[in-house]
């Protein structure tokens, strides 16, 4: 049996990542037993700090962390340093490890496009991680000049004295447009800083934003050559899967899932489920999100208690845990065989199913309330646990949790750090989450 492995993408706003559609593919198509998922963190510490408490092997990092998370690793290696950002952490001997695969990825990304960067002339904007990032790519694949534009020009400018390149004043980014031959937009919305009429025919336009780039429509328009940001995600990625798995992706492989990411239809779910171990916060966060989005909220025990007229300790007690888990598998089945938008409490067993996880999944953005194994105990009455009414509770509840862990992270779309006991601060966070 081969050991499961956890990887995540941590960030905010998160949602919108691509990247465990991607790394999940490869882990299926390679047969591997390992799952991707992401992490909504608050700040850069609390995104370290849980990707070591939820003990993932690995985790891509993501806007606004990248240069953050650097204080809270134990080494840098490869460009990271001289970028001075991290999108890949990985969980090796002397600790976590930061590593910058943004330089290699844009590079790639406009390679594989047919674009060739020496002797070119290049425009960024933007001074954040990942400007940074591309800015080193180019530099170090001979571009004739590389300029960082940012709102910011001091932030532009640091940044590239660091980097040995060129930056720019934002007013006169007209005119550094009209003079190069590539540009590539770091920046979540460049509507107030780019005037449509400055992009031309031979021009190359790449945004790293992949989601609706409001850039590149415009620059489409205007037959300028684009390349999705989509594209560098994807180069990023490949390096990442190497140093997560140490198994190199066959060209062919490359080709297929490459294909699928630009082509697979983003699906819209319905419902919110919210699973996680028993004392996470389940019912409660999910009363509140209900509430907070005007949809009805269902807690599948309660579900449960109704439809077999006892309580669920009563039905373990009378009946034992495997008629307990059919009928918790029925109501699962029925209570999602209606598409209507609701916000479902599950039990924390019910990932131990399997197709209760394929149905989950496709049905429910399902967010996985994360404690640690001590808040769960300190919130549980014990006597009201069925399964934790026994003389060894605290063993029994690690061992559930250990094997679960792998589960809840295979099933959620959002891992979230519940932790804290303030229900009106959860409930807010994962609304603007969901926009
Ligand atoms: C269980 C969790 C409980 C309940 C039952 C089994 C589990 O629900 O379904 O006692 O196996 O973890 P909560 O997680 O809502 O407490």
């Amino acid at each position: 049996m081969f050991e499961k492995k956890v990887y995540a993408v941590a960030g905010r706003p998160i949602l919108h990542s691509r990247s465990p559609f991607l790394f999940n593919s490869f882990f299926g198509e390679l047969g591997l037993n390992a799952t991707y998922t992401r992490l909504l963190a608050k700040n850069a510490e609390q995104a370290v700090m849980m990707v070591n408490a939820v003990g993932l092997d690995g985790a891509n990092i993501t806007s606004p962390f990248k240069k953050g998370v650097i204080t809270f690793l134990d080494a840098l290696k490869g460009p990271a340093m001289k970028v001075d950002a991290v999108n890949c952490v990985v969980r090796e001997k002397g600790g976590l490890v930061g590593y910058n695969t943004d330089v290699t990825g844009a590079v790639q990304a406009l390679r594989k496009n047919g674009i060739r960067l020496s002797g070119r002339k290049v425009v960024i904007l933007g001074a954040g991680g990942a400007a940074r990032a591309v800015a080193a790519g180019c530099m170090k694949a001979q571009a004739e000049s590389v300029t960082l534009v940012n709102r910011s020009r001091e932030r532009a400018k640091e940044a590239a004295e660091h980097l040995d390149c060129e930056y720019g004043d934002p007013e006169k980014l007209k005119g550094l447009i009209v003079q190069s031959d590539i540009l590539i937009s770091c920046l979540p919305s460049v509507s107030r800083l780019i005037e449509p009429s400055v992009l031309r025919k031979k021009l190359v336009v790449m945004d790293a934003n992949y989601r609706d780039s409001w850039l590149l429509s415009r620059a489409s328009e205007k037959g300028c050559r684009i390349i999705s940001g989509l594209d560098w995600l994807f180069y990023q990625a490949l390096p990442c899967f190497e140093l997560f798995t140490h198994k190199k992706i066959s060209r062919h492989l490359e080709n297929k899932i490459r294909c699928m990411l630009t082509t697979a239809p983003r699906t819209e779910k319905s419902s919110i489920a919210l699973i996680g171990f028993m004392g996470s916060g389940k019912t409660h966060v999910g009363r509140g999100l209900a509430e907070k989005t005007a949809v009805p909220f269902i807690d599948t025990d309660d579900v449960i208690e109704e439809q077999v007229g006892s309580s669920i300790s009563e039905i373990f007690r009378e009946k034992g845990e495997g008629f307990f888990r059919q009928v918790e598998k029925s109501v699962i089945r029925r209570i999602l065989s209606d598409s209507g938008k609701r916000v479902i409490s599950f039990g924390g067993g019910c990932v131990l199913d399997p197709e209760n996880r394929d149905l989950i999944r496709k049905q429910c953005l399902s967010i996985w309330l994360w404690v640690t194994l001590e808040t769960a105990m300190k919130r549980m009455d014990l006597c009201s646990r069925p399964l934790l009414n026994v003389p060894q509770a605290k063993e029994k509840a690690f061992s559930m949790l250990e094997q679960r862990k792998f589960l809840y992270a295979q099933t959620a779309d959002l891992v979230i750090d519940a932790e804290t006991g303030d229900i009106n601060n959860l409930v807010q966070r994962i609304v603007d989450e969901m926009g």
